[in-house]
């Protein structure tokens, strides 16, 4: 039995790795995940990462859902994942959560994780960002929701993309409830 299972949703925002990063981390931790991917995401996924990438996700997920899944089990409150990660999160999906839209599956899953006062955390990349987004933003995360801008820190001393993107995915998969290592601020020197 896996000691924590999330939903990984991935959705047509620039920043394929993020997910990518985050199939790494929850694998070698010892966790487990639901994949779910959108129409966009499954486009960027290929033009970032190539042909290959999903697959690969795919074969190491529990189940595997595309937006038009609506009848998921993620898609109720009865279903056992204990929180939900978007990563990369598009505006428009921000967005839609935020107006409390349920038009497809990472909608409703989202939806479900607000309701059930469970984690929903997203790693949002866009920038700059207008007024009513930022309005949005606020509300979605007044309703309990994490909104995690895809900004990587550089405490850590990263050298690699990947370094730098390991930091940010796992603190964000931290906020969804997972037990993995996260590079701590160790003070000065
Ligand atoms: C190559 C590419 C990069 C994109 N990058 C972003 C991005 O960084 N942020 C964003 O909010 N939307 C981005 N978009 C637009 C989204 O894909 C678009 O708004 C889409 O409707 C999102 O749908 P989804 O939320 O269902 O995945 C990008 C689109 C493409 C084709």
């Amino acid at each position: 039995m896996p000691s924590s299972r999330i939903l990984l949703a991935v959705t047509g925002a620039s920043g394929a790795i993020y997910a990518d990063r985050a199939v790494k981390i929850i694998r070698s931790s010892g966790n487990d995940f639901f994949l779910l991917t959108t129409a966009a995401a499954r486009k960027v996924i290929s033009l970032e990462l190539g042909n290959d990438a999903l697959g690969s996700w795919e074969r190491q997920a529990s189940a595997v859902f595309t937006e038009h899944d609506i009848d998921a089990c993620v898609a109720s409150g009865s279903c056992p994942v204990t929180g939900m990660l978007v990563a990369p999160s598009s505006l428009d999906t921000a967005m839609a959560l935020a107006s409390g839209l349920a038009s497809n599956l990472v909608q409703r899953a989202g939806q479900v994780m607000l309701k059930e006062r469970r984690p929903l955390v997203l790693v949002l990349r866009e920038s700059p960002l207008a007024s009513i987004h930022l309005r949005r933003l606020a509300e979605l995360s007044e309703s309990g929701a994490v909104i995690m801008p895809a900004s990587p820190f550089f405490y850590h001393s990263p050298v690699t993309i990947g370094e730098l993107v390991d930091g940010l995915v796992a603190r964000a998969l931290r906020m969804t409830g997972l037990d993995v290592p996260v590079p701590e601020w160790q003070g000065p020197e």
